[in-house]
């Protein structure tokens, strides 16, 4: 096996597990010199109630590793719905992961942190060496349930339970809406051609007879049908009603499948005709779509054409036509 498909291999176990929605933890620890470290995980598993058990797998990779898997203990730290700069900041290099955020010493010794759902502070009972992760098993020593709602993570993005039931409900409501697509292959986007040489998102309507209540099936086919090429549909970036008969209207992020789209013409992320387009809502949600592609860090607008709120979060609707 040569080192590309090992490579490529790698990275289509990592979509598969990552299509497994997730909450997000930040594990925590005091360092010989109680310095505190932590690092962001979505690994975490509750394991046994009796003893009370957990589990997190630490990559051999992270400079954390030698630290947390000698330590006497550790805290899991599942983050709030609001939290998700707190899973960013505790993911990258930041030198700033707990000066940016607040937190106190558990009862066992291993930080806290403030605003999070839940937490657990755990003294190690067991490391187990894992490929090139190991699985560290904490008995929970003490813990706290704030009985917030936590921050979920499925596919690379973050989402949260109650604007996925948002966008869930107001598509069931409705008998019919626009299904419209940011399609992307190769870092370039999908786009329509109307008839006055202007361009827009392909889109296309989705009835509530055709299954539609939130099911990604319905839209998926009929964007897939559409285009002519197998698509799945993603988290949803924005969801707004028009002007026109209060139409409801749900842009869905989008990976073209193989072939070439029965129509539409292909621009690059960084190079939308953001000057030729059909109008100023198209132009504001491709102009966010780009600046968030860059950092690879997607929202999702609810609103109506004048206004409305992005929100922090993503809804999830996945399924391959
Ligand atoms: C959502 C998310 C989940 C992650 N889950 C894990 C995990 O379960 N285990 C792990 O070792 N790293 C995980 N990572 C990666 C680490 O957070 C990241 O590599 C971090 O920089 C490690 O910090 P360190 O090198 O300072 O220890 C995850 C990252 C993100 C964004």
């Amino acid at each position: 096996m040569s080192d590309t498909s090992a490579e490529d291999k790698k990275k289509a176990l990592r979509n598969a597990f990552g299509s497994f929605m997730t909450g997000v933890t930040i594990v925590t620890t005091l360092a010989d010199d109680d310095q505190p470290i932590g690092f962001t995980a979505n690994s975490f598993a509750s394991v046994s109630l009796d003893p009370p058990l957990l589990s997190v797998c630490v990559a051999k990779t992270s400079r954390s590793y030698e630290t947390i898997i000698k330590a006497d203990g550790f805290a899991i730290n599942i983050l709030a719905a609001d939290q998700r700069d707190v899973s960013d900041r505790f993911a990258r290099r930041d030198p700033e992961r707990f000066t940016a955020t607040n937190w106190e010493a558990g009862p066992n010794g291993a930080p806290v942190l403030s605003g999070v759902a839940a937490w657990f502070d755990c003294s190690r009972e067991q490391t187990i060496d894992a490929g090139d992760h190991a699985i560290l098993i904490g008995r929970i020593e003490a813990f706290k349930d704030n009985a917030g709602q936590g921050l979920g993570y499925a596919r690379g993005a973050y989402f949260t339970a109650a604007l996925e039931n948002k966008a869930i409900q107001a598509a069931a409501a409705a008998p019919e809406y626009t299904a419209g697509v940011v399609a992307v292959r190769d870092s370039h986007v999908l786009l329509d051609r109307s008839s006055d040489g202007k361009y827009r998102l392909p889109s296309c309507p989705v009835s509530a007879t055709a299954g539609a209540g939130g099911c990604a099936a319905a839209p998926a086919a009929a964007v897939s049908s559409m285009l002519g090429v197998d698509v799945r549909l993603g988290f949803i970036f924005s969801v707004y009603r028009d002007g026109v008969g209060d139409a409801l209207n749900i842009v869905y992020r989008c990976e073209l499948g193989e072939g070439k789209p029965a129509r539409g013409h292909f621009f690059p992320i960084d190079d939308l005709p953001l000057d030729a387009l059909i109008d100023v809502s198209t132009r504001d949600l491709l102009s966010r779509f780009a600046a968030e592609a860059a950092v690879n860090s997607f929202n999702t607008y609810l609103g109506d054409e004048k206004g409305g709120v992005v929100l922090p979060s993503s809804a999830m609707v996945t399924a391959w036509a």
